[in-house]
């Protein structure tokens, strides 16, 4: 099993730091290959809740080596904050290592993030302002600052003249640039020279990190170790594949993980598909199952539907198979894992979309809830029939396995669905 993939299978937000961590004890490396701080990655352990943004779910393992992924785009402060974190609670961050050719982000991508968002005014996408619009766009457009260009000596051709004094000039170079366009969108100019002083300082504390990851990568299945790619986002906030514009500005699907991490596709022989057992947005854009209702209200009181990193609550609605099917295709899912299915304890009935009508409505399955508590629940044989047939349902609707079942948020609330 050299090469798993997980990746979110609807909006975001689906479980999938637990699954990666429980995933993560039989791999020897655990790769973010695209996003950013703009993550929110939940993993609890014996009571002790860790919220990642960067820093890859696999970090709690001391066996673990976590890389960012050149598709990554990296904040710096963000990083060293998380970093800081971890290890002041005895996680060992030593480890980490950073790909030179992810791009960093800047003040100026999250300033511009603002801007762009108010300018739209109610068609406003509802991003997490954390720049990362901004910073592929840079990217795209060849005006990107890549982690690599922080690493000191010589330098070589790929990497041009190297070193920090050339990095402190480039950022200067492009701070100057980009306030331009600041204040030419109504904003307020940065302090270019704060920016420079600052991130020169985070730049000589990450160069001992940087490192050519797709090398590490690749020597790594080499020598038959296994690798773990960590999605961010999800398969509909793709920036291809998702409900554009109400998008983000990378590629979380599969194919993703392959450009994001420099493996090519051949070696991906596991890819999980995370879905919720309902569904969850957070931002603008379309939700055909949204449940504006009661049952919303109570899946985001009982889901604790609030965003990680933002704060901000969830929308909530039914399970959509429709999407759901178009996750498997999009992704080539080997399987699927269903978490949160604990959070529909109390449904006395459960709505399932299976198809869309010609006006393109959901239509829904209703199924009888359990209402019984499922948390302590280990096998198939601990949950009640009526949780069962939901993961059948959802596995013969989908034509993929359906191969974990979460019931609650800790590292072994899980049943393995055989
Ligand atoms: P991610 O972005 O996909 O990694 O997911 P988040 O961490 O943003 O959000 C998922 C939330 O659900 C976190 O608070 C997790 O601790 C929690 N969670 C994950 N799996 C389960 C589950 O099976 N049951 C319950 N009740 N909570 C879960
Ligand atoms: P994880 O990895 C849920 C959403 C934002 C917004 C859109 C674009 O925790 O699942 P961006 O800041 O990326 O330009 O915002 O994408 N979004 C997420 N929603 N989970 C996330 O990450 C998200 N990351 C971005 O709310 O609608
Ligand atoms: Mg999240």
């Amino acid at each position: 099993m050299p090469v798993t993939v997980v990746v979110g299978a609807q909006w975001g937000d689906e479980g999938k730091a637990k699954v990666i961590d429980l995933l993560a004890a039989d791999h020897a490396y655990v790769v973010r290959y695209q996003g950013g701080h703009n993550a929110g990655h939940t993993v609890v352990v014996d009571d002790q809740r860790y919220a990642l943004q960067l820093v890859p779910s696999g970090v709690l393992y001391p066996h673990v080596v976590p890389v960012i992924g050149n598709g990554v785009v990296v904040d710096l402060p963000t990083l060293f904050q998380e970093i800081d974190t971890l290890q002041s609670r005895g996680i060992d961050c030593s480890r980490l290592r950073v790909s030179d050719r992810a791009h960093l982000i800047f003040p100026w991508h999250q300033a511009l993030d603002a801007l762009h968002e108010a300018s739209r005014g109610d068609e406003r996408i509802g991003t997490t302002l954390k720049g990362i619009g901004p910073a592929y766009a840079d990217k795209a457009r060849r005006d990107g600052i890549r982690a690599g260009e922080v690493r000191s000596g010589s330098g070589d051709a790929e990497h041009g003249s190297g070193g920090m004094e050339s990095f402190a000039a480039e950022v200067r170079r492009q701070g100057e640039i980009h306030n331009r366009e600041i204040t030419a969108l109504g904003g307020t100019a940065l302090d270019v020279d704060e920016i420079v002083e600052r991130f020169t300082a985070l730049g000589w504390r990450v160069a001992p990190m940087v490192v050519d990851t797709v090398e590490l990568l690749h020597d790594a299945l080499d020598r038959g170790e296994s690798i773990l790619l960590e999605g961010a986002q999800a398969t509909f906030l793709d920036l291809d594949h998702g409900t554009y514009p109400y998008v983000t500005s990378s590629n979380p699907t599969a194919g993703g993980a392959c450009v994001g991490s420099g493996i090519g596709p051949r070696h991906l022989d596991r890819i999980v598909g995370i879905t919720k057992a309902y569904c969850t947005r957070v931002g603008g854009g379309p939700f055909p199952t949204e449940a504006l209702d009661e049952w919303g209200d109570k899946l985001v009181e009982i889901g604790h539907e609030y965003g990680t990193v933002t704060g901000r609550r969830r929308r909530t609605g039914w399970l959509d198979l429709v999407m759901l099917r178009k996750a498997v295709r999009l992704n080539s899912l080997t399987e699927l894992a269903l978490t949160k299915l604990d959070v529909l304890d109390t449904f006395p009935e459960i709505l399932v979309c299976t198809e869309y009508d010609a006006e393109g409505r959901p239509v829904y399955e209703r199924l009888p809830g359990w209402q019984t508590d499922i948390s302590a629940a280990r096998t198939v044989d601990d949950l009640p029939a009526n949780a069962r047939a939901l993961v059948t349902l959802v596995a013969a609707e989908v034509r993929v396995p359906v191969t974990i079942v979460g019931t609650g948020p800790a590292r072994d609330a899980v049943v393995a669905w055989t």
